[in-house]
């Protein structure tokens, strides 16, 4: 029973805590479960999918006998088999099927699925598919697409000012256009499902999904069900970088209809080489712009032109190209502007989120634009980029969106970065260097980022949680939330365990399931946490009141005399764990569960006038990167970056820097070596690591100094007041880009910037250097 109260104890500080992922070890010892790695039903049947050869093709004729006919199999399904709508787009256009019909879009397409009992046999039987195509006209590249006004959703244009006068009246114009090559998740769990049929017609899918809701959704509207007869569960994720927000369902629809279909659990998971073929990538774009400047370099008039590809369906390529809108600025205000945005339709399978969600695409332009401004007038491109920032408040801190920017830490951030990283100095050292070395080229550059946070569809900012409280005083947390390595599961178990003053195993994290917490949104636009936490915290705050109530009465002392400490609950005189008062409040007949709901606040936009506030705040970061390349080979490597981001009131310094370092990294692979190429029929050329090279261990800045900005703090009440870090440090990247740029710079002498674009792989570095 309860005991009087002894020593003092000490709060305890789980948030703000180097806390370990809590699938850290799991991870390194393999025991951490994946769709694949879960026990499978004893009659779990495979299945597979067929795809399409052309990328742009009526079908004059399908045979499949000879599939049905193969030892091994149990069905084939094709688009007419399917009871629902047969539909996965997740924006409700319906243009894009599960199963594409007579109609053939892209070459990788999925045509029919066949199920079968082992993997290998649906895998033989799908080649034995007899499918003639008539060919029809394939467009196969943005600027076809420009040409031929081919687009998935209608071009959009947000403008602040006149560019058009801005930059005729300026005593200095500059014209010319960056190509930002596309990415390849690369995620090392591909797509991967199980359906498991459930008594009365339901449907359980474990899968891999950022977005279990929209699966649960879809799924049913293709088994003509309502939703609450399908259920989906996720763990965790191998990776997703975007390319499981939307890209997770037609694959947990086909294994559902083959569930429903057979009676029996199905699994179906890709192959490496169709996950690359049959998935959406990040978007490529073509983006060209007409500014106007004066001699100090400021930016006074600007015109972008935005064209993305898109592939055959909007998937979320309208959100996407927006975003990149709305980096266009990044951090520098900009006072005449027009942006427009072509979101092009083309024979390519349909792109999608990957991490930044079309704001790196954005900043590349206007860094761009800043490096040939500054190249231009002989300046240090860090010069500009400081005359232009956006100030701290007035009429130059209003974003071309007409937000207010309440929150520019990046006039500090960059000062405390260039001093930390040396930068003055080092760019002498590299200007000293290349003057006597002709076959090896440094250079250097610092980028900021400014990221908006929040999803810019509005209603998608919501989450809920759910938390149990068992007779043990043991937790189980719950929220709808996904981890896909990011550490979200762990910031949000100690969350909640800080709240309740308990230690964090006594808080149990579990799987995501659309039955515990309903209508979530995807995690993305790396608001996981910041929304979750919140959720999950109001859940817990819920329960402590109640229990409060329950101590107060029982021990006769004022609510204001009952501390949650050091896992114990102190009512006045009294003490006692929380694990006891737990007990007695359950004997009490208290309830110890809770839901928990947020909805972000203060957002709002209307796209009609391209106005409003559609982020609460902005996340800042900034990079400085060093690089070689060698002039004969066009090789490239990073020598040294030092990166300062601000992650507000850092709730996990370890994990934080964890993202930095993987999403810089990430960011420099996009931009120096992973090449997407196509070839002239449409086909995917690179569709394994053979020929698409992500970093490896290699690539990594021989130096890497990441540093969480010592001041930072949200000034807005987020959660423990912690700024998003999931996609901004992967803009850092950009540093690397605009440095590989510099070093060709320096060996060309040439009056203008040479137009290296994105990737810069040692092909394109050896084009600009030899093209002049
Ligand atoms: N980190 C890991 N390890 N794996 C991932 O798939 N995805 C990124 C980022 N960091 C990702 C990651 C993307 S695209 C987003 S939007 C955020 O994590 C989502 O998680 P958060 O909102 O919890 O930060
Ligand atoms: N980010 C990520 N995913 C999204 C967004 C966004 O801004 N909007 C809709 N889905
Ligand atoms: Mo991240 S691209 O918002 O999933």
């Amino acid at each position: 029973m309860s005991e009087q109260k002894g020593t003092p104890r000490r709060k305890i500080r789980n948030v703000h805590a180097t806390v370990t992922h809590d699938s850290a070890r799991k991870h390194v010892s393999g025991t951490a479960f994946y769709v694949d790695d879960l026990p499978e039903p004893s009659n779990l049947l495979h299945c597979y999918i067929g795809t399409s050869e052309s990328a742009h093709a009526r079908i004059t004729r399908m045979d499949l006998s000879a599939v049905k006919d193969h030892p091994g199999v149990i069905e084939v399904l094709t688009a007419d088999d399917i009871p629902g709508n047969n539909d996965i787009s997740p924006v409700h256009l319906h243009d894009e099927p599960v199963l594409a019909g007579k109609l053939v879009q892209f070459a990788g397409q999925a045509l029919f699925a066949v199920l079968a009992e082992t993997r290998a046999i649906a895998r033989q039987a799908v080649l034995l598919a007899e499918i003639e195509y008539e060919e029809l006209p394939a467009i196969l590249d943005i600027q076809t697409a420009l040409a031929e006004k081919s687009y998935v959703l209608d071009p959009h244009i947000m403008q602040r000012g006149d560019a058009h006068s801005a930059i005729a009246n300026a005593p200095a114009r500059l014209q010319g256009e960056v190509f930002t090559g596309g990415q390849e998740h690369f995620y090392l769990e591909g797509q991967v499902s199980m359906a498991l049929p459930q008594e009365d017609g339901d449907m359980l899918i474990l899968t891999s999904s950022q977005h279990p809701s929209e699966v649960q959704q879809l799924v049913a509207a293709n088994l003509g069900k309502p939703e609450n007869a399908v259920t989906v569960e996720v763990r965790r994720m191998g990776g997703a970088f975007g390319g499981k927000e939307t890209q997770a369902s037609q694959w947990a629809i086909i294994a559902a209809l083959m569930a429903q279909a057979s009676g029996r659990p199905v699994k179906l998971r890709l192959d490496r080489d169709d996950d690359m073929r049959s998935t959406g990538k990040r978007h490529d774009f073509l983006i060209r712009y007409d500014v106007g400047y004066d001699n100090e370099g400021h930016i006074l008039g600007i015109e972008f032109t935005h064209a993305l590809r898109c592939g055959i369906s909007a998937d979320l390529s309208g959100p996407i190209a927006d975003r990149a809108m709305f980096h266009s600025d990044n951090a520098y205000f900009l006072p005449n502007i027009t942006i427009s945005s072509y979101r092009c339709k083309t024979n390519t399978v349909s792109n999608t989120a990957f991490r930044g969600f079309g704001g790196p695409q954005g900043m590349v332009g206007i860094e761009r634009v800043i490096d040939a401004v500054a190249h231009q007038l002989g300046l240090d491109p860090l010069a500009v980029r400081q005359a232009n920032l956006y100030d701290k408040t007035g009429e130059r801190a209003i974003t071309p969106y007409r937000m207010k920017i309440r929150d520019n830490v990046l006039h500090e951030l960059i000062a405390e970065l260039v001093e930390s990283s040396d930068y003055e100095k080092r760019c002498r050292q590299v200007a000293a260097f290349n003057r006597e070395s002709p076959v090896i080229k440094k250079g250097i550059a610092l980028t900021p980022a400014k990221f908006g946070i929040s999803f810019t569809t509005a209603f998608l900012n919501q989450a809920g949680a759910l938390v149990h409280v068992y007779k043990d005083g043991s937790v189980h947390l719950n929220h709808g939330g996904t981890e896909m390595g990011q550490g979200l599961m762990t910031k949000i178990a100690q969350v909640v365990s800080e709240e309740f003053q308990i230690d964090l195993d006594r808080v149990r994290i579990t799987a995501t399931n659309t039955g515990k917490v309903p209508n979530a949104s995807a995690t993305a636009a790396s608001s996981g946490t910041d929304m979750n936490g919140m959720a999950a915290r109001a859940a817990t705050r819920k329960i402590k009141k109640r229990l409060v109530k329950f101590a107060s009465k029982k021990f006769g002392v004022d609510k204001s005399d009952i501390k949650f400490i050091d896992n114990h609950v102190q009512a006045g005189k009294h003490e006692l764990s929380f694990a006891e008062l737990v007990k007695h409040a359950w004997l009490g007949r208290i309830s110890l569960s809770a839901t928990g709901f947020y909805r972000t606040p203060k957002i709002h936009y209307d796209p009609k006038t391209s106005s409003g506030r559609p982020f609460l705040y902005f996340a800042y970061g900034a990079a400085v990167s060093e690089v070689e390349i060698d002039c004969l080979t066009g090789e490239s490597r990073i020598a040294r970056t030092d990166i300062l981001y601000d992650a507000g009131k850092s709730l996990n310094p370890a994990i934080d820097i964890g993202q930095i370092e993987g999403g810089f990294v990430q960011g420099a692979g996009w931009l120096t070596s992973e090449e997407i190429w196509w070839d002239s029929k449409g086909k995917l050329g690179t569709h394994a690591p053979s020929t698409y090279k992500i970093p490896t261990c290699g690539d990594i800045p021989e130096t890497f100094n990441v540093q969480l900005w010592a001041k930072g703090r949200n000034r807005e009440k987020t959660i423990h007041r912690s700024k998003a870090i999931g996609e901004p440090p992967l803009m850092l990247a950009i540093s690397v880009h605009s440095a590989i740029n510099q070093a060709i710079a320096s060996k060309l002498d040439g009056n203008s910037l040479p137009a290296l674009n994105t990737p810069a792989t040692p092909e394109a570095i050896l084009n600009c250097l030899t093209k002049k």
